[in-house]
């Protein structure tokens, strides 16, 4: 049986910091709260550090206390020091990966005490750039993910499908089997540290993105696969943002369903107004969850 549960979100604007997702449980029990996370990926971007800095100032003047998330910036390692001092320690500067390593013969490697010595708390794994163009594995990037987590750091996880995949129906297993293989390993516990970014490959950089609702199903499948591996805490706390040409036109969309509890954003979050109106989304008032 389907029951059909509206919860109010908490209204926004200048009374609240932020609009919390949150799960009925089927014994009626209002569960986990998910506080929204917009997250931006520079890439190869911008040239130069005058340049990072300045953007960085820029972005930082949208995220304000009523903001309705957390934030934070994946930007390239030469530019992760200038750009933490121009936001203040308004929100975290991450790093875009790191290597499975500590130290030794690893010629160019970044690894995770490093970043921490530096004060980066966070990295992305995964990304579907890094799958493709440097060759990442699964279980390259599940060792990422562990080192980042032993050495006491967090990590956004990123995985999804090609169009191919999309096409031949492949999404919910292509989602699993990432997870499943980038996770081993990691205990309930260590989860806390973890969030994912669900990345449609056919979506990224191509102006395509996902509709809300082929998101929400995908992210929904994604959280039942978290509630298999880890059970109804980790399933019902972890952050799952949506990656792939999101932009001001589609943030609202997005963030009004249920299981999508952010945006991580490449090509809009160069354009501080463009980011900022991200990071100042509006979701829908009422949110309507299915539950069985
Ligand atoms: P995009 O990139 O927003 O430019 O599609 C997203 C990403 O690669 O994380």
């Amino acid at each position: 049986m389907i029951k059909t549960a509206y919860i109010l979100a908490i209204s926004f604007g200048s009374t609240f910091s932020f609009t919390p997702k949150v799960v009925l449980r089927p014994n009626n029990v209002l569960y986990a709260e998910r506080k929204p996370f917009i997250t931006g990926n520079w890439k190869l971007n911008p040239q130069t550090k005058d340049e990072a800095v300045q953007l960085a100032r820029e972005i930082s003047s949208h995220v304000t206390p009523s903001s309705p998330c957390d934030v934070a910036l994946f930007v390239p390692y030469p530019f992760i020091e200038g750009v933490q001092s121009a936001v203040i320690d308004k929100f975290p500067i991450g790093a875009e990966a790191v290597i499975p390593e500590l130290a030794g013969a690893f010629t160019a490697g970044i690894s995770p005490p490093m970043l921490q010595s530096i004060g980066v708390q966070w990295s992305l794994a995964g990304h579907s750039e890094r799958r493709t163009l440097f060759g990442e594995s699964d279980e390259y990037i599940n060792r990422q993910c562990k080192l980042l987590i032993e050495q006491g750091m967090s990590v956004m996880l990123c995985i999804g499908e090609t169009l191919e995949e999309f096409e031949k129906n492949l999404v919910g297993p292509v989602c699993e089997i990432q997870l499943k293989k980038c996770l081993a390993g990691i205990s309930e516990q260590e989860m806390a540290r973890v969030a994912i970014a669900y990345e449609p490959v056919w979506a990224i950089g191509t102006g395509k993105v996902a509709t809300p609702e082929i998101a929400q199903e995908v992210h929904s499948i994604c959280r039942n696969v978290l509630r298999e591996m880890y059970g109804d805490d980790v399933a019902d706390s972890t952050r799952i943002l949506y990656g792939g040409s999101v932009t001001p036109e589609s943030v609202d969309g997005l963030m009004a369903q249920p299981d999508i509890d952010g945006a991580l954003v490449g090509g809009a979050s160069l354009d501080a107004d463009k980011f900022g109106r991200i990071i100042n989304f509006v979701p829908s008032q009422v949110e309507q969850l299915q539950i069985a």
